[in-house]
Parts: structure tokens; sequence; C-alpha cells
């Protein structure tokens, strides 16, 4: 009901919007003799408020069916539906992003700085793409005037960032007491564990940016070992506090977080007041830009580790690791490594030992979260029935086509075990969750025992027979 009512009042919020839209001119005392180039930025910002009003109105009308469809079998479908549009939307942005931030780094490492350049040039670069040829010239400081149609790249991020944030309440906050929390790591409430997530990020962008502006950013190895320390530190405490799927997920986040805020609050702001500076002809403060610089490089090494992080979801041999900070920290070096050696090779600057270090931090992520070779061998035949009775007993609250768990009111992943084929073609994902990475039962909410995990394991060495 509540949500009916603020459903139409956000309607009538766009249709004012609309409204102003096409009245903003005479507001705006613009009258129909200016030039066109006023009308087409009055335009785009008209057409900015239609769609700033469209969004509100998306957002009530699936908040309204969340609560029409609440407690129906629609639910998980919506569900999953909003974590499809959303999961798209932050992959689509994050590729615009990173894409434009990794082009840009290219371009930087690969101008040529020194022939034939005029006075005024910092750079120029050729390019063939796409079936034409491209020439770019980089600017020692600001041109003599600035153009009318500058291209920023600042939406990349924000809308990574926004949409990063729904899909974080869509796959775990929505459902924390399951997916966030696991009352055997800590014993807090989805709530208590949504703030303390929230409140981290906040955190961690205090403490980034206090040491950006103390005097270890004067020296890059001092600071580079500073901030992994921290990092550490973060994917430490984020393991103690949820479970290990989240906690990689957070540790993503934060990261992630930093990232758009050195675009929000510093990138950003720098360029706003180098814009500005060369409008009114006196000298941009160069300080500005030495930090903007600055921030844009740590983005730069933070892109592959918060990649892996995103990804790290579906690799349960990662998180579900006995130590799940320790395989987090060492993948994240080593996918720093890599980016610094690109960055080295697009500079054409010699590189021998970063490359085959990183690789080998990662190699021994790889061998640490390798299962035990030689499991305790299996000393009689398992069969079906006891295996059946397992999986009825641990699973099928949640796989089943009519689960009866709390959270889980459809099959996850459409993944059921009511007959026995759909256990036997299975078996492969069954012996990674269950006995490999003991990530299954999920939080282990229906208390399976070491013995049960053996006894799977057994009947799948064994050829998982059905008898
Ligand atoms: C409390 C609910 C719950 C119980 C009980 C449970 N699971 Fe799951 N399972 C999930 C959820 C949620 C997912 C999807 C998220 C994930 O992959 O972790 C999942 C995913 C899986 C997957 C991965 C499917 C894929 O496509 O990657 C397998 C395999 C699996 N479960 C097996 C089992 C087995 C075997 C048991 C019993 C020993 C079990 N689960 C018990 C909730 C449960």
């Amino acid at each position: 009901m509540l949500f009916t009512i603020v459903f139409f009042l956000l309607g009538l919020i766009f249709l004012l919007l609309v409204v102003l839209s096409y009245k903003l001119p005479v507001l705006l005392k613009i009258t129909s003799n200016d030039n066109d180039e006023v009308t087409e930025e009055y335009l785009h910002n008209s057409q900015n408020f239609v769609y700033t009003g469209i969004v509100l109105i998306a957002l009530a009308a699936v908040a309204n069916t969340y609560f029409a469809v609440q407690g129906s079998p629609w639910e998980a479908h919506l569900m999953e539906w909003l974590n499809i549009v959303i999961r798209v939307m932050h992959i689509t942005f994050g590729i615009a992003w990173i894409g434009a931030s990794f082009y840009f780094v290219f371009l930087e490492n690969s101008l040529n700085r020194t022939n034939n350049l005029r006075d005024e040039l910092a750079g120029n670069l050729w390019a063939v793409h796409g079936g034409g040829f491209y020439y770019l010239e980089k600017y020692k400081t600001a041109p003599k005037t600035i153009p009318k149609h500058l291209h920023w790249f600042k939406y990349e991020a924000y809308f990574t960032w926004i949409s990063g944030f729904a899909l974080l309440f869509v796959v775990y906050y929505f459902n924390a007491s399951a997916f966030l929390i696991d009352k055997n790591v800590l014993d807090i409430s989805g709530t208590q564990g949504i703030l303390i997530g929230i409140s981290s990020f906040v955190f961690g962008w205090v403490v980034y940016d206090l040491i950006c502006k103390s005097a270890l950013i004067k020296s890059p190895v001092l600071f580079a070992l500073t901030g992994f320390t921290i990092l550490i530190c973060f994917a430490y405490f984020y393991t103690q506090v949820f479970n290990s799927r989240a906690a990689y997920i957070h540790f993503g986040a934060m990261i992630g977080g930093l990232m758009v805020a050195n675009v929000f609050f510093v990138i950003i702001p720098a360029q706003k007041a180098m814009v500005k500076a060369a409008k009114a002809g006196i000298p941009f403060d160069l300080q500005l830009g030495k930090n903007a610089l600055s921030r844009s490089i740590h983005n730069n090494y933070f892109t592959l580790p918060v990649l892996f992080v995103m990804v790290s979801n579906h690799f349960p041999s990662t998180f579900a690791h006995q130590y799940p900070w320790l395989v987090l920290a060492l993948i994240s070096l080593g996918a720093a490594g890599v980016k610094h050696y690109l960055n080295l090779r697009e500079k054409n600057e010699k590189s021998i030992w970063v490359m085959p270090v990183s690789a080998l931090i990662l190699l021994s992520a790889s061998f640490i979260t390798a299962p035990a070779k030689n499991p305790q061998a299996c000393t009689s035949e398992v069969s079906f029935a006891e295996v059946n009775l397992i999986i009825q007993n641990r699973c099928i609250s949640c796989h089943s086509a009519t689960p009866t768990d709390e959270v889980n009111k459809v099959a996850p992943n459409g993944v059921m075990y009511d007959t026995p084929d759909q256990i036997v073609v299975k078996k492969e994902l069954i012996m990674q969750r269950v006995v490999i990475t003991k990530t299954m039962p999920q939080n282990n909410t229906t208390n399976m025992t070491p013995e049960e995990r053996d006894l799977i394991r057994c009947w799948i060495e064994q050829g998982s027979p059905i008898r």
C-alpha cells in the first residue's frame, strides 16, 4: 500500500519534470532567437530531466511489483530477473569504464613524445581501428581555447558503482541472513551484517584517502606496501565477519568503491579546476593534476584484483579455502603484478622478473587451494541408497522442485536432487561443492557431517553406481 502511494507520488514528480523541461527555457529566459548552441544544451538538459523521471518511475514500478508478488512463486522469479538486468548493466558499465581507462593508460604509455611534435604538444599517436585511421594529440597544458564539446569520462564509473551497489543488495543484502552471514563464522543478524558491510566501505575510503594525503605518497614502494597490508587487513576482517563468498565480494566492492571515489572526489574535481583555470587564462595548480594522476594509477593497479573478485563467486576452491583471505591476498598481488608488467611493456621499459614472479604468486595460490592428494582410502562399497538418504536429508530442503527452505523458494541454480538421475548427472559438481570445497550445504544449515561427505566421495570415486 505504502509503495503504491510512493509509486503515484513519483509518477507525479515525473510529470512535473516533463512539464518543467518544457518550461525551462522560459524560466532560464532563453528566447527563441538565442543561438543554436544554447538550444542544444537546453534540449540535452530537458532530456536528462525526462530520463531521471523514467528511472524513478521504473524503480517505483519494480518496488511495487515486489510487494505485489511477495510470498508467491513469482517473488523468486522477479529477483532472478532483477539479478539478470542489474548484473548485465553492471558488467556493461564496468567494461565501458575499465575499457576507457585501459585505453587512456595505453595512450599515455605509448604516445610518440619525440618525433616531429608541435611545441604545444606532449605527444601524439596514430592508430588504425574499425576500418579507419585515427590521429590523437595530447597537449602539454591546456589548449589556447577550451573547445565547446569536451568529452568527459565519468558516468561509466558512477553507473558501475550504482549498479554494483544495487547488485550487492539483490544478491546478498535482501537475504542477508542466508547469503551474507554464516553463523559458524560470526553470530550476527543480517541487518548488523549489512551495516558492517556498508560502513566498512566508508571506513576504507577514509583510511585510503588519509594515506594518499600523507607523506607516504612520495615513496611509491612504501605506499604500495602499506596499502597492500591495509587491504589484507580488510580481507581478513571480512572473512571473520561474513561467509567467505560474501567476504570476497565485500573486498572487491570496497576496492571498487575506492576507485569510483577516486574519480568522483579527486580526478573529476581536478579536471574541472583545470578547465576553469584554462578558461580564465590563469595557471593551473599543478599539484591537483599530480594528485589526480596518482589516483588514476592506483585505479589502474586495482582493476585486475577487482575483476578477479567479481568472478570469484563461481570458484569455491578460492573462497572456500581454510584461509580465504590468504588466497585473496595472493591472487590480488599476482594480478596487480601482471598489470604492472603490462604497464612496463607499454612504456617499452625492460622488465625481466615482474611477470615470472607474478605468475609464481598466482601459481602458489592455485597450489595451496589444491585438494588433498591422497584422501583416505574407501574401505567398503557405498550403495546409492546410502548416498540418496544423505542427499534427501541434507540437500533436498533447497535443491528440489518443491523446496521447503525459508529462503530458497526455488531450486538454487536450477539444481534439484529429486530423482537418482538428477543426482548422478551432477556428481562432479557435488564432488566440488560437498567434498572438496565443503561449500554445500550452504552454510551447512542442514548439519552435514564429515563422515557423510566421505561417503559421498567414496561413492563418486567408485563410479557413482545407482544400485
Ligand atoms: C540452505 C539451502 C541449500 C542446501 C541445504 C544445499 N544447497 Fe546447494 N546451493 C544453494 C544455493 C543458494 C546455491 C547457489 C549459490 C552457490 O552456488 O553457492 C547452491 C548451489 C549448489 C551447487 C552449484 C550449482 C551450480 O550450478 O554451480 C551445487 C552442486 C549444490 N548446491 C549442491 C548441493 C548439495 C549436494 C547439497 C546437499 C549436500 C546442497 N547443495 C545443499 C543452497 C543450498
